[in-house]
C-alpha cells in the first residue's frame, strides 16, 4: 500500500497587539486586527507529520504520543477546507491520487513542556494545517492557508509566518479577507529577543475562547478599545517595526497588554489573568526603563499570568541582571518576591 507523508514545524507566536473578541464564532473572525512576533523555529514549536492512504479507515491524531480525538468542530472545519482545496486540485489534474477522499493519520509533538503554561493551540493548528496542505501539494499562498488555520484557533493564523506578523481582521462576512500577512521578516530586526517568565504552569481558569466572548458581551471599555484604540495602534506598531524603533514598539506593546487586561477587569464578573507576580514584573520593567532613562524592555501578558519580555540583544545584560536580582537571588531588593514566585525562568530567543 502506498502511504503519502509530509511534515512541518510551526512556531509559537506572541501577540504584541492582542486579538481579543470575535465578531463570528464559527469562522473565528476577530473584532480587531492584531500583530505578533513569531519565536524562532528551533525554540518553541510544534512538529507535525501527516500521512494519507487509500487503506486508512479513520482519521486519527496522536498528540505528544497520545491518541486524541479529531472530532472538535474547529478541527473538522480545517480538515474539510483542506479536503475541498485538494478536491479542486484533483478535478483540475485527474492524474493526481484522490487524497481528498482518503483518511488522514496525524502525529504532532510540542518541543516545550505542556506544563510550561504556554498557549500551544496557535503552533498546533498552524502545524496541522501546513502539514496537510504540504501533503496535498496545495498551491495556495501562506496567507490563503492562514485563513484555514484561523478557523482552528484565531491566533494560529499568525504562526504561518516567521518574524513580525499582522492578522488583518478583514470586513467580509465569509472571512475571505481575514488573514495573516508578513509585516517584516525575522532578519529585518535580528537584535530583537524575547524571554518568557513562567509565573505559573497551571491551566488558565478562563480559556481564551470563552473569556473573550464574556468581554465582548459585558465590558463597556471593550467598544472603546476596538473602535478608537486598536486601529490607530495597529498602524503605529507596524511603523515602529519597519523603522526598528524599539522605544515606540515597546511602549505600544506594554500599553496594549495593559489595555487588553483592563477590558478583562472591566468584564462583569471580571476576569483576572495576571496575578501579584505578574504585576510585580510590570512594575519592575518600568523601574528598569526609568533606571536607564531609556526604554530597554517591554512586557506583554496573554490569557494567563506568564510574562513575555522583549528587549534588544545589546540590553540583555541590563534587563536580565534586574530580573535575576529580584526573582532569583532572594536579594531583598524587593523582599516580597523571591525565587518561588517564578516556577520556571526560561529565555527563548526570537533569532
Ligand atoms: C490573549 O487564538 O487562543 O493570546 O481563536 O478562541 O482559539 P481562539 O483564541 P486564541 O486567543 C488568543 C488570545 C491572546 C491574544 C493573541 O494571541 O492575540
Amino acid at each position: 500500500m502506498t502511504i503519502f507523508t509530509a511534515s512541518t514545524t510551526a512556531p509559537v507566536n506572541i501577540a504584541t497587539l492582542k486579538y481579543w473578541g470575535k465578531r463570528d464564532k464559527t469562522l473565528n473572525l476577530p473584532t480587531n486586527s492584531s500583530i505578533s512576533v513569531t519565536l524562532a523555529q528551533n525554540d518553541l514549536r510544534t512538529l507535525t507529520s501527516a500521512a494519507t492512504s487509500e487503506r486508512f479507515d479513520e482519521d486519527q491524531l496522536w498528540l505528544n504520543g497520545k491518541l486524541e480525538s479529531l472530532e472538535s468542530e474547529r478541527t473538522q472545519h480545517c480538515l474539510q477546507d483542506l479536503r475541498d482545496l485538494r478536491a479542486k486540485l484533483e478535478a483540475q489534474n485527474p492524474s493526481l491520487p484522490s487524497m481528498s477522499k482518503w483518511k488522514l493519520h496525524i502525529v504532532s509533538e510540542n518541543n516545550f513542556p505542556t506544563a510550561a503554561g504556554l498557549a500551544s493551540s496557535a503552533a498546533g493548528f498552524a502545524a496541522l494545517v501546513v502539514a496537510i496542505s504540504k501533503l496535498y501539494q496545495l498551491p495556495e499562498s501562506a496567507s490563503e492557508i492562514s485563513k484555514i488555520a484561523r478557523k482552528g484557533s484565531g491566533s494560529a493564523c499568525r504562526s504561518l509566518f516567521g518574524g513580525y506578523v499582522a492578522w488583518e481582521m478583514g470586513t467580509a462576512a465569509d472571512g475571505s479577507d481575514s488573514k495573516a500577512v508578513e509585516v517584516a521578516p525575522q532578519d529585518h530586526w535580528p537584535e530583537m529577543k524575547a524571554a518568557i517568565l513562567v509565573v505559573s504552569a497551571a491551566k488558565k481558569d478562563t480559556p481564551s475562547t470563552s473569556g473573550m466572548q464574556h468581554t465582548v458581551g459585558t465590558s463597556d471599555l471593550f467598544q472603546e478599545r476596538i473602535t478608537n484604540v486598536v486601529p490607530k495602534r495597529f498602524e503605529e506598531m507596524k511603523q515602529a517595526i519597519w523603522s526598528r524603533d524599539f522605544a515606540q514598539f515597546a511602549e505600544l506593546t506594554m500599553r496594549d497588554s495593559n489595555s487588553f487586561h483592563a477590558t478583562c477587569l472591566d468584564s462583569y464578573p471580571p476576569i483576572f489573568y495576571m496575578n501579584d507576580t505578574s504585576r510585580q514584573i510590570v512594575k519592575l520593567c518600568h523601574q528598569i526603563n526609568a533606571f536607564f532613562d531609556e526604554v530597554v524592555v517591554a512586557y506583554t501578558f496573554d490569557a494567563g499570568p506568564n510574562a513575555v519580555l522583549y528587549y534588544l540583544q545589546e540590553n540583555e545584560t541590563k534587563v536580565m541582571a534586574f530580573i535575576h536580582q529580584v526573582f532569583q537571588q532572594n536579594s531583598g531588593w524587593d523582599s516580597k518576591f523571591s525565587k518561588q514566585d517564578l516556577e520556571v525562568f526560561s529565555e527563548y530567543f526570537t533569532t
